[in-house]
């Protein structure tokens, strides 16, 4: 399956035969439809509906409506040309207590769901997790009860009896230290605990619940090709200050190492070490660490670090060096930190890589032509994809790229006011526009499919 590998040395910077281009999205960001068809709440929903949480008080109950509206969005991933589509399943749409029942309308609609993609000759990328935690399992301790692993793993266990005949390219996680991070000690992001110990003992069980699931999924799914998906940055000092290098320090072992290096190199990062020991039991390395068969990176850009003592972590954002550009989200564009960051994570993890993200929002809306002119995207996409053939011809084993995101969807605690989307997403009516990133990826899929060069 992983057949598509870069030949060093012909100096040509574009994709070589077989590399995989998609598209990725995720369930609460665009399928609304919350409480239809027997969907329980999830954590987003509760987070959503807390006063000052989001930005304008939005909620994901219609977002894009994909629910509803996928064989639209499948026909836009035929015209762009992608061939591989990654989605996230909402664990409550299946399991509306996370455990127990079965929601089969659930079931039936992600069965609708990859059925039209494999009809439509797309390959069904499916993340287990990105975020949407049942509420009746947060009512019990969500992440910070250790039963989590175990539940997870029967959830995996029903999504591979289900969709195993079809479903190859399985994922358990997205962004582990970003739902963790945020959901259980920095603030910002469901289920809004700010505790240390909880954070830990968060880390813990999703490395737990990660080996158990690929375990599951392992066996249960005939020819499965497995991965997960990490965020992996630069994590940068703001400031030469002694106390923000130690920030950017601490913080680089959360970010980017807690959740890869226990699963794939069997310990803690160093500077975690001691603080996780109270939350192990004997042999649970062990259970973290199972073989997988991907490294599924996102990559937007550096962080920038300082000591901050607004959170039980003790670090929080900094600002970034004057003179680089943002996105407007505020992040800073640098596309030689992907390069990095790829050539650093093929060094350490030494397994095949799959961007699973990257993309930019934009202040996009419709010109008098009805048109969407994302300029500014296409600069970003063109800068990143160029840093990534860079990294491939150093010797970074990429596989394949997917743009987040496909549609403009709801940006967690930013809502609505963030488009990260290719396609121009009208929320008032639904109505989706390719905008002018939509037709230079397309372009940039057939060029590299019709004349693949070696990078
Ligand atoms: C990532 C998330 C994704 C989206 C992008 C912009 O951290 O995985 O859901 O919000 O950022």
């Amino acid at each position: 399956m992983d057949a598509a590998r870069p030949v060093a040395g012909s100096g040509q910077a574009s994709a070589p035969h077989g590399f995989v281009w998609g598209a990725s999205t995720s369930s609460y960001q665009i399928e609304g439809a919350a409480r239809e068809d027997g969907r329980g709440a999830s954590i987003w929903d509760t987070y959503c509906g807390q006063t000052g949480r989001i930005t304008n008080g939005d909620t994901g109950d219609v977002a894009c409506d994909h629910y509803h509206r996928y064989p639209e969005d499948i026909g836009l991933m035929r015209d762009l040309g992608i061939k591989a589509y990654r989605f996230s399943v909402a664990w409550p749409r299946v399991l509306p207590k996370g455990r127990g029942a079965v929601n089969e309308a659930g079931f039936a609609f992600y069965d609708r769901l990859i059925d039209a993609l494999l009809g439509a000759g797309i390959e069904p990328w499916l993340c287990l997790y990105h975020w949407d935690l049942p509420q009746a399992l947060d009512d019990l301790g969500g992440w910070t009860n250790r039963d989590c692993a175990w539940w997870f793993a029967d959830y995996a266990a029903l999504i591979a009896r289900r969709f195993g005949d079809r479903v190859k390219r399985l994922a358990t996680f997205n962004e582990s230290s970003v739902f963790t991070l945020f959901g259980y000690c920095m603030g910002g992001q469901a289920p809004g605990i700010a505790d240390h110990a909880m954070l830990l003992r968060a880390i813990h069980h999703v490395n737990l619940a990660h080996g158990a699931a690929i375990d599951v999924l392992r066996s249960d799914v005939a020819r499965a090709s497995l991965g997960i998906i990490h965020n992996y940055q630069p994590c940068l000092p703001a400031s030469e200050a002694p106390q923000d290098v130690a920030a950017a320090r601490k913080f680089a072992a959360y970010w980017n190492g807690a959740f890869p290096d226990p699963q794939l190199l069997a310990h803690y990062p160093a500077l975690l070490a001691e603080a996780m020991v109270p939350c192990q039991q004997p042999g649970d390395l062990a259970r973290i660490c199972r073989p997988i068969d991907w490294f599924g990176l996102n990559h937007y850009s550096p962080l920038y670090m300082k000591a901050y003592d607004g959170n039980p972590l003790g670090v929080g954002f900094g600002d970034m060096p004057p003179g680089i550009r943002r996105t407007a989200i505020g992040w800073p564009v640098q596309p030689d930190a992907f390069r990095e960051t790829l050539l650093e994570v093929h060094k350490r993890y030494r397994l095949p890589i799959y961007v699973l993200e990257n993309g930019t929002s934009n202040n996009d809306s419709i010109d008098q032509n009805g048109e969407v002119v994302d300029e500014s995207r296409i600069d970003f996409l063109r800068s990143y994809t160029s840093a990534m053939f860079e990294a491939m011809k150093a010797g970074a084993d990429v596989r394949g790229y997917f743009v987040w995101s496909l549609l403009d969807n709801f940006e967690w605690g930013s809502g609505y006011s963030q488009r990260f989307g290719i396609t121009y997403v009208d929320y008032a009516t639904q109505r989706r526009i390719p905008k002018a990133s939509f037709h230079w990826y397309a372009k940039l899929i057939k060029a590299s499919q019709s004349a693949p060069a070696q990078v």
